[in-house]
């Protein structure tokens, strides 16, 4: 991994996350590249890194062994479009929704190599802080030692594991990707309902907040599961208990099921637009 030469295509949020995540991890500097048309965020992040930077995105896939594909989705197509890929190269794709057929189609059109290795990566906003959660993906043409490449980058903002098929990234994304959000949501409500219960907006803020953050720490760093962990602070005729009875009652398990099947289905239907 320390020798391996690894391009970022696009500078903007995730690169920089991950390329800070990598350099934190021990990997030279001087392995790692970027490029984008940005030549100000080219430069804010060669400041800050110590990296070397381009404009041209052929020039860094020349370069690199590694080459991480970080733009949106909407730009992913004409930029792989216009790429000479080399063989040996592996192509990690953290660009949501987009399918690792639609990635190869692209890139191979103007290759005069063999079928390429792709691997696509669902990382989540946490990542932006290093408690990320990832999912990769890899095609059959991606070698052992490139799917340990692909999962020690992105190990370098979280947690990082595999699915077998690919159909399962919309899962995936339904449940850590889009994750995040319904944890905000969450949040939201507790502590508009802590207000009305006459708290103010300070306090409310920040026992919700730390009692999620506990929770998580709990859930993780406790060898159980999170129904024994619920029990375990759910007194038989107790508040827990009397508030729990009232999430069922009003369906919640339902709706968060519903909750997620649709988000699934939502990953569906923008893999079949964006991936054409
Ligand atoms: N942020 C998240 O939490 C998150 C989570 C999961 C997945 N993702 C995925 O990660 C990808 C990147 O997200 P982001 O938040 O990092 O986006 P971002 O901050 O908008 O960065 C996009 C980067 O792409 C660059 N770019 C645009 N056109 C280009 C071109 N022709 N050649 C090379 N680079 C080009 C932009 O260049 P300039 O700097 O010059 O504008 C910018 O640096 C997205 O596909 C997203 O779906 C993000």
């Amino acid at each position: 991994m320390n020798t391996l030469k690894i391009g970022f295509i696009g500078a903007g949020n995730m690169a920089r996350s991950l390329i800070g995540g990598l350099i934190a991890s021990g990997l030279p500097a001087n392995n790692i590249q970027a490029s984008a048309p940005d030549r100000e965020h080219l430069q804010a992040l060669a400041n800050d890194f110590s990296i070397r930077t381009t404009t041209d995105n052929q020039a860094l896939l020349d370069r690199c062994d590694v080459i991480v594909l970080a733009v949106k989705p909407q730009v992913l197509k004409q930029i792989c479009q216009a790429l000479r890929p080399a063989q040996g190269s592996l192509y990690l794709s953290i660009v949501a929704g987009i399918p690792t057929s639609s990635i190869r189609h692209w890139l191979e059109q103007k290759a005069e190599t063999g079928p390429l290795a792709i691997i696509r990566a669902m990382p989540n906003t946490p990542a932006l802080l290093q408690t990320g959660a990832s999912a990769l993906y890899a095609n059959p043409h991606a070698s052992e030692a490139q799917r340990e490449s692909a999962e020690a980058i992105m190990r370098a903002v979280g947690l990082a594991l595999w699915v077998k098929d690919e159909t399962q990234m919309d899962a995936v994304t339904a449940l850590s990707g889009s994750g995040p959000a319904y944890h905000f949501l969450f949040m939201e409500a507790m502590i508009s309902a802590a207000r009305e219960l006459g708290l103010n907006e300070a306090n409310a803020r920040l026992l919700t907040i730390q009692t999620a953050f506990g929770a998580a720490k709990m859930a993780l760093e406790i060898n159980e599961n999170p129904a024994t962990l619920r029990q375990n602070v759910t007194s038989p005729g107790g508040t827990t208990e009397r508030a729990i009875q009232t999430f069922q009652e009003g369906g919640f398990e339902k709706l968060v099921t519903a909750a997620l099947s649709a988000a699934r289905d939502r990953a569906r239907e923008l893999a079949e637009e964006l991936g054409q």
